[in-house]
């Protein structure tokens, strides 16, 4: 099950995607929390100041990633040819969530009691050469190429706001969980992103988050009516954390923890629909191979779509094996 966390800057998305990832790999979840957002806290967030991970960042091992899922896909002539919306389709490799490969030897650590990629800070020679967009390219592949099943959890903390619109990356999660403060702001967040999701059938839920009283409760429940799961209260335990200690999980209020199981049954509930991933896979390739990559390429990228591939468990007959 992929999940995304999503909403306004600073509205709890690191924080909520920290205690999703620990209390589905405390429960003994096969678990991936992958860093998407080019300021990185994740880590911080599952451990404390002192997480810091000696893991390689995604987007510095892209070419290694290419090769890698490349595999022997007739479609893919070399790894130069990737770019980041390009699909799976026979003979490409698949990932799962809990397995051996290179990419995961290199870029995945385990920070918090939680297995954890990130796709890397944006660095001064970034400026001005590449926009962050090329940065996530890495998580976008790697979501393309992941096959997960029930019971197993991809956790990505995705940037602020509605940014991951410039990609196809928002459609690649079975469950979006859009937190959201109980403010103006933060609900006018939602209002566009569910607009856009809506076309593109996108399963959303909304976490309020920071909740201090029933007035808060009312206005959520106001703004965003039906899609409201469930609500994280201003917690004690997250200041602490704030301030340098993370604490166990069992720390946590309570009624907090509760939340944390009621997101884990939502995700539980959702089923994967590997037709409409696939489809739009092929559809954002094709959008971004005639938008700007078929020039940079010089070739014709759609040719990489492979018509007869289906994402999903029967997939894996026909990947080449991770030898
Ligand atoms: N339930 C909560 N109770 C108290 N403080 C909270 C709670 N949730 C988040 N915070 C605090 O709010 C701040 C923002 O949280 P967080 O970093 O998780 O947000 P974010 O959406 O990931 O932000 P950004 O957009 O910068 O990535 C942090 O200082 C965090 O400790
Ligand atoms: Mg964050």
């Amino acid at each position: 099950m992929k999940i995304a966390f999503v909403g306004k800057g600073g509205s709890g998305k690191t924080t909520l995607a920290a205690f999703h990832a620990r209390h589905l790999s405390a429960a003994g979840r096969p678990v991936l929390a992958i860093d998407a957002d080019i300021n990185q806290h994740l880590a911080v967030a599952l451990g404390g100041p002192a997480a810091v991970g000696t893991m390689r960042p995604l987007s510095e091992h892209l070419p290694a990633i290419k090769e890698y899922l490349r595999g022997d896909n007739p479609r893919i002539r070399s790894a130069t040819q990737m770019v980041k919306t390009t699909p799976p389709g026979r003979g490409s490799r698949l990932l799962r969530v809990a397995e051996e490969n290179p990419i995961y030897a290199e870029c995945v650590g385990t920070v918090g009691g939680v297995r954890l990629a990130a796709t890397g800070e944006f660095s001064a020679e970034d400026l001005g050469v590449a926009c962050y967009h090329s940065k996530v390219g890495a998580v976008e592949l790697l979501l393309n190429h992941l096959l997960d099943g029930p019971g197993e959890y991809v956790v990505v903390d995705m940037t602020a706001g509605a940014d991951s619109f410039a990609s196809g990356l928002f459609t690649r999660f079975d469950r979006t969980f859009l937190v959201c403060e109980p403010t103006v702001r933060s609900v006018s967040v939602y209002r566009q992103y569910a607009g856009y999701a809506r076309d593109y059938g996108v399963a959303l839920s909304v976490i309020g988050n920071k909740v201090e009283d029933a007035t808060d409760v009312e206005f959520l429940r106001e703004h965003v009516g039906a899609d409201l799961l469930t609500w994280m209260s201003r917690s004690a335990y997250v200041r602490r954390a704030e301030r340098g200690t993370v604490g166990p999980l069992d720390d946590l209020e309570e009624p907090n923890r509760a939340v944390l199981s009621l997101m884990a049954d939502a995700v539980d509930g959702t089923t994967q629909d590997w037709t409409a991933f696939t489809r739009w896979a092929h559809e954002f390739h094709r959008r971004n191979a005639e938008a700007w990559a078929n020039e940079r390429a010089g070739i014709d990228l759609t040719t990489q779509i492979d018509p007869d591939f289906r994402m999903g468990p029967a997939a894996l007959a026909g990947a080449v094996s991770h030898a």
